[in-house]
């Protein structure tokens, strides 16, 4: 990576948001993080843009702005995920209450503004959690859409189907109108679907690198793994649970790492039964606009080489 990538993180903190926004925190040679805004998702909106502040606060960055933004999706009521992330969003480590305090102006806002004055195409986003707020600034200012360089997005499920019903994906299936909006934007989009997340375990022998770093924002973030992933091991028995979301921002640094392909996706919101499902079209059976690169291969080991290699320079 040459540049310094200039991107907006759009997250619901949430564990796996957190392993996110670290590995972001860790790799200041690459990333110009513009700004978070936070969604309501995992857990409720108070909760998330909360759960941003303690994130930025644990590692000491009281120069990142925090900007909160949709407290339900499109126009569906709100579904989250206590049972999985807990009450709070980042149940696991004793964390103390923020004293960094969010910015004034709405996520919206600050994303409209920033892919106004930024030179077009030189700011990516890079979403953790539902659409809410991408597709309410692409429907407030249809004129950012061709100034977006590129949108990362964890969500959508192919072969792995859904984890918050058997067809959807949680960050789709919360907002499946956003999603639709968002996909159908013309924005260059690259999904990371469950079919990679499921790939990248939180192993023992993983946990234990993670551990051995010995900082703050290291011993935090095995507890919050150690609390997220219960629920995987149960639901999968698996050594440990998917780690979702740093994947975009790993796609950032080492594209190198993951590989798929651009195919036709089109989100399903009109029926009860599999609302929020991504429909993949991968084997180009459709002639449906190849809309998204769809990433399906990761190289697991070095997934994890990067985390930890960059969780150790926060
Ligand atoms: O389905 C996994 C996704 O939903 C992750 O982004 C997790 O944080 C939740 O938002
Ligand atoms: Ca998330």
């Amino acid at each position: 990576m040459s540049e310094k990538r200039k991107i907006i993180i759009d997250t619901d903190p949430g564990q796996d948001d957190a392993a996110a926004i670290f590995l972001a925190f860790g790799s200041p040679r690459e990333i110009d993080l513009l700004g978070i805004t936070t969604v309501a998702g995992n857990v409720p909106l108070s909760y998330t843009s909360r759960n941003a502040l303690i994130l930025c606060e644990l590692c000491n960055k009281p120069e990142v702005k925090v900007f909160a933004g949709c407290d339900r999706p499109l126009k569906r009521p709100l579904v989250t995920a206590e049972h999985v992330h807990g009450k709070t969003g980042l149940d696991g480590p004793e964390l103390a209450e923020p004293t960094y305090s969010l910015q004034s102006r709405h996520a919206v806002d600050f994303i409209i503004e920033t892919l106004r004055s930024e030179p077009a195409g030189s700011v990516t986003l890079c979403t953790l959690g539902p659409l809410t707020n991408i597709a309410t600034a692409l429907q407030r200012a249809p004129d950012i859409a061709p100034r977006v360089r590129e949108l990362v997005m964890m969500g959508g499920g192919f072969s792995e189907g859904g984890n918050i019903t058997p067809a959807a994906e949680f960050n789709i299936y919360v907002d499946p109108e956003a999603a639709k909006i968002v996909i159908g934007s013309g924005i260059p989009i690259v999904m990371m679907p469950l079919d990679v997340t499921h790939q990248l375990l939180t192993r023992k022998d993983r946990v234990a690198r993670m551990r051995a770093i010995g900082s703050a924002p290291a011993i935090a973030m095995v507890e919050m793994l150690e609390f997220f992933e219960r629920f995987d091991v149960e639901k999968y028995g698996s050594d440990g649970g998917p780690l979702h979301d740093p994947t975009v921002i790993a796609y950032l640094l080492k594209p190198e790492l993951f590989d798929g392909r651009v195919c036709n996706v089109e989100i399903e919101t009109d029926s009860e039964l599999t609302a929020g499902m991504t429909v993949i079209d991968w084997w180009h059976v459709t002639d449906r606009k190849r809309n998204v690169r769809v990433i399906r291969k990761v190289d697991a080991d070095g997934f994890f080489d990067l985390l930890i290699e960059r969780f150790a320079r926060i």
